[in-house]
């Protein structure tokens, strides 16, 4: 079945720290104080404005860290942007299906950099580096929920694949989607 996005949704491969959007999606950890990958890329480019807002959100609203599937903005510090959404992925499970934690992840990631009024969002893989979602099924999630809840004002969802393989499994996932 074709799912018509009402917002283009474009796949870049690249370093999402070099993108020129209005939010950065970080795939962070609950603890929001930084890591490897995307996370690690971020605050490294970002610098030290990024952590010192996270800091400040762990001392507030989220003394226990986000949850999982839940998203929170910070500003973008030094990278081309101008907010961070942070959001914590789930771990890959061969036992427990924790999709509709990885959709939740999407969703609230998309709303919180709408709500901030971001017109262009570029979003990782989530969970499929670190956490080991394996990427064909990442991709499918990440594409199907973006198809589902991007809208207007949102103008483009930017999927920003570090490596080849990535970019091609989005690929498929998108053609898959738009039939
Ligand atoms: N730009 C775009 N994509 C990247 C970049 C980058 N600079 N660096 C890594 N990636 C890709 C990875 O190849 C993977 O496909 O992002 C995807 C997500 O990988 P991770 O960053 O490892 O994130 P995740 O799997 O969600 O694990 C989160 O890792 O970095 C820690 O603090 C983070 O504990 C958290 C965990």
């Amino acid at each position: 079945m074709s799912t018509p996005s009402a917002v283009p949704v474009t796949l870049v491969q690249g370093d999402i720290t070099q993108q020129s959007v209005d939010a950065i999606v970080n795939a962070a950890n609950s603890s929001l104080l930084g890591g490897g990958g995307v996370d690690g890329a971020i605050h490294r480019r970002g610098g030290p404005e990024i952590l010192a807002a996270c800091r400040e959100l762990r001392a507030s609203r989220y003394g226990k860290g986000l949850r999982t599937g839940q998203a929170v903005a910070t500003t973008a510090g030094r990278l081309d942007a101008r907010w961070v959404v942070h959001t914590v992925g789930p771990v890959w499970s061969g036992t427990e299906d924790r999709t509709a934690l990885l959709e939740s992840c999407y969703r609230e990631a998309l709303r919180v950099a709408a709500e901030l009024g971001a017109r262009t969002v570029a979003f990782p893989a989530v969970s499929t580096g670190i956490y080991g979602w394996p990427m064909d099924d990442g991709a499918r999630i990440a594409v199907r929920t973006i198809l589902a809840e991007a809208t207007p004002p949102v103008e483009e969802v930017r999927f920003v694949l570090f490596d080849a393989q990535a970019h091609l499994e989005f690929r498929k996932a998108l053609a898959e989607a738009l039939g």
